[in-house]
């Protein structure tokens, strides 16, 4: 492994959906070193960096961002230029049934991991220290809920509503502070709805895809009209780049995939996609036809305080650092259905004794919520 100062660049959360897909992007310029350190949550696996795993200058850590001890050693060692955080609890729904890993990971594990940083930078040649950046991988939900027609700017105010959100937002301004007090650089996104290759089942897309073709119900929460802005996971990982090389330090950056659907029309979608990619057995009734995945589409009860609508107004990465997204979602969603359908083995190991398919966070419970967890989690 070269200690290129330059060239090595440590992301936290490496081993789960975006943050893969970064390393995998990111080692195609073979200039680049990348270590991963990431604490293989149910949502994190090693399966997802089969790409990286023979790649020269590719190094695996198995660590907690929480851990301030153990991340210091690693900084040290490893001497990155830059640190990218995606180490995060990511799941809303998750979120609702149990919070407190949320706080844990998101907000103290950013918080140490910012202590580490401080106390690595502060060993630095004043060089180095210069070129070191932290990036801070967010999302749009940290603005809360929006009504038609308006979008979040970089200076919209934050309005998290759900716990994940809240924990996103609380770790954000941890960072902001860092910047402003200590002078560490760091850059943060706010990210729209991510979809592509290695999503952990349990999200809307994956998750709709596993259970059409289980033949199972495809649960759509509330009415469906919920809005989203879809971007595919590849160009969300360009944005990453060109925010971690050219941005501003201190500054947020929107990224956004100027793609809005609601739930169902995006859902409808994917199931017009496995119609024409993987077609259903033919009707037994009327041979020739075959039966339409939409059918599985079923209403379910709505998400506690699920949020209408996610917009992001995304000129200044546009116009700062000429970055913008290029996949259309016809385009993507295409590839993705066509990844899933290929890696149904990968999908199945990853959900292998972790995830079922389940409904989570129903909030159905009357014990305060570390009493819920305790059971949840299986802890005395
Ligand atoms: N998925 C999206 O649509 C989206 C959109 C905007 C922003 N984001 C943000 O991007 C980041 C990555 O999201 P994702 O969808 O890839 O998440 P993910 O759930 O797929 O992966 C999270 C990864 O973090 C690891 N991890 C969890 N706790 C850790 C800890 N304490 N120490 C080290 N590693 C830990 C997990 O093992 C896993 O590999 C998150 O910060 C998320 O908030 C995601």
């Amino acid at each position: 492994m070269s200690r290129d100062f330059t060239k090595v660049i440590l992301v936290a959360g490496g081993a789960g959906f975006i943050g893969a897909n970064f390393v995998r992007l990111a080692l195609a310029d073979r200039n680049r070193r990348v270590v991963v350190v990431d604490k293989l949550t149910y949502a994190g696996s090693r399966l997802n960096l089969k790409a990286a795993e023979g790649a020269p200058g590719y190094r695996f850590i198995l660590g907690d961002i929480a851990d301030r001890e153990l991340m210091l050693s690693v900084l040290r060692e490893v001497r990155p230029s830059a640190v990218v955080n995606f180490a995060a609890e990511t799941h809303v729904d998750r979120s609702i049934d149990g919070p407190r890993r949320f706080l844990e990971t998101n907000v103290v594990g950013t918080f140490e991991l910012l202590e580490a940083l401080r106390v690595y930078r502060d060993q630095l040649s004043a060089t180095e220290r210069e070129q070191l950046r932290f990036l801070h991988v967010s999302t749009d939900e940290v603005y809360g809920s929006l009504p038609e027609g308006s979008r979040s700017t970089e200076k919209s105010p934050y309005a998290p509503r759900s716990p994940y959100a809240a924990s996103k937002a609380a770790a954000d301004h941890f960072v902001r502070a860092y910047h402003e007090t200590y002078g560490l650089q760091v850059l943060i996104t706010n990210c729209t709805n991510n979809y592509g290759y290695y999503q952990y089942p349990e999200k809307l897309i994956p998750l709709a895809i596993q259970r059409a073709l289980a033949g199972k119900p495809i649960p759509i929460y509330g009415d469906g009209l919920n809005v989203r802005d879809w971007i595919f996971v590849e160009d969300h990982c360009e944005g990453l780049l060109a925010v971690l090389e050219r941005g501003r330090p201190g500054a947020n950056y929107n990224i956004g995939g100027n793609c809005e659907r609601t739930n169902l029309e995006l859902i409808r979608q994917i199931c017009a996609l496995l119609d024409e990619m993987a077609p259903r057995r033919p009707k037994v009734a009327s041979p020739g036809k075959c039966d339409r995945y939409a059918d599985l589409i079923t209403f379910v009860p709505d998400r506690p305080g699920h949020d209408r609508r996610y917009a992001l107004d995304c000129t200044l990465i546009r116009d700062e650092l000429g970055w913008y997204p290029r996949t259309t979602l016809e385009e993507g969603l295409r590839a993705t259905v066509r990844w899933y359908l290929a890696n149904q083995e990968w999908a199945a190991a990853v959900q292998a004794g972790r995830y079922g398919g389940e409904r989570l966070g129903l909030a159905v419970r009357a014990t305060p919520v570390d009493e819920h967890e305790r059971a949840v989690e299986g802890e005395p």
